[in-house]
């Protein structure tokens, strides 16, 4: 019993110092962390191994890493552990109750989760902080967001389109759970807010199909620039009492700031 609980209390230390990466983009509800070496080597739940069975290793890796720390986080929230399978969409199926969202890019990964009677929409992405190759401008970016991005200083427009990539792909990963709907690139709009150079906030914009069923229709999310990765976070509290989503003060679309 005490060798249990002393394990238990080196894992939190473990997950505790991994929580300086995201600490202030979520509201308090919301556990969110990196994995550490410890989660990355856990152990599956044999449904999620039968998923990974044939990948690649490092998928393996970023697939564990991701469902043992997100397991670890909803039990540090009392929320019951459960395999956390994936739909023929990708998206992750979390326990009813649960909200959450995965990131990985390279070694690194991340995981937010949060009971559902506290956060109603829920979006995490990480990107290598490095310039978007000019190429892939058009694809990621709607003209108003080419147009922001040319109004910005020369040496900050690549990191930029970087980050406007990955507030989206955040506003879509918390979207996507609540309405079952595709968003490409050029559907969604981000609207990047700049307190400094390596912190912000970003609002992003649906086609009114997708808004019309977001409890707000242009959340706004939190960026950071940290150990060299564009840290993108979206939360949406649920309203007070557990009201209905909908009806919410409707809010024009973002536009460039
Ligand atoms: C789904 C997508 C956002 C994932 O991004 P990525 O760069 O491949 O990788 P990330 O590591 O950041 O995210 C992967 C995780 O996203 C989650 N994810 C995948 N599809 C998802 C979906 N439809 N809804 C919510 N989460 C999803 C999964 O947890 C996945 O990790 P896992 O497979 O280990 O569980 C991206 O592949 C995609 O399809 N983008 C196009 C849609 C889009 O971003 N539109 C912007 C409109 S605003």
């Amino acid at each position: 019993m005490v060798a249990l609980v002393v394990q238990r209390t080196e894992r939190r230390g473990v997950g505790m110092s991994r929580v300086a990466l995201l600490e202030g983009l979520f509201p308090a509800s919301v556990r969110a962390a990196e994995a550490s070496e410890d989660d990355f080597g856990g152990q599956l739940w044999p449904s999620e191994q039968a998923l990974i069975e044939s990948a690649v290793a490092a998928r393996r890796r970023e697939f564990t890493g991701g469902r043992v720390l997100a397991r670890r986080l909803m039990a540090d929230l009392n929320l019951p552990e459960r395999a956390i399978l994936s739909g023929p969409d990708r998206a992750p199926t979390w326990p009813e109750g649960v909200v959450g969202s995965i990131s990985h890019t390279g070694d690194r990964c991340v995981v937010a989760v949060a009971p559902r009677t506290a956060i109603a929409m829920l979006g995490l992405d990480i990107e290598v902080c490095r310039d978007l190759d000019r190429d892939l401008w058009p694809e990621v970016c709607a003209p108003e967001e080419l147009a922001w991005l040319a109004e910005q200083p020369a040496e900050d427009r690549g990191w930029l389109a970087t980050l406007l990539f990955s507030a989206k792909e955040c506003g879509y990963k918390g979207e996507y759970p609540l309405t079952q709907t595709f968003v490409d690139f050029q559907q969604g709009r981000v609207a990047v807010h700049r307190e400094s150079d390596t912190e912000g906030t970003f609002e992003v914009g649906y086609p009114e199909e997708v808004a019309s069923r977001l409890p707000v229709p242009n959340p706004r999310g939190r960026w950071t620039i940290r150990e060299g990765l564009v840290i993108t976070a979206l939360a949406v509290t649920q309203p007070p009492g557990d009201a209905p989503l909908r009806g919410s003060p409707r809010t024009e679309r973002p536009r460039t700031a």
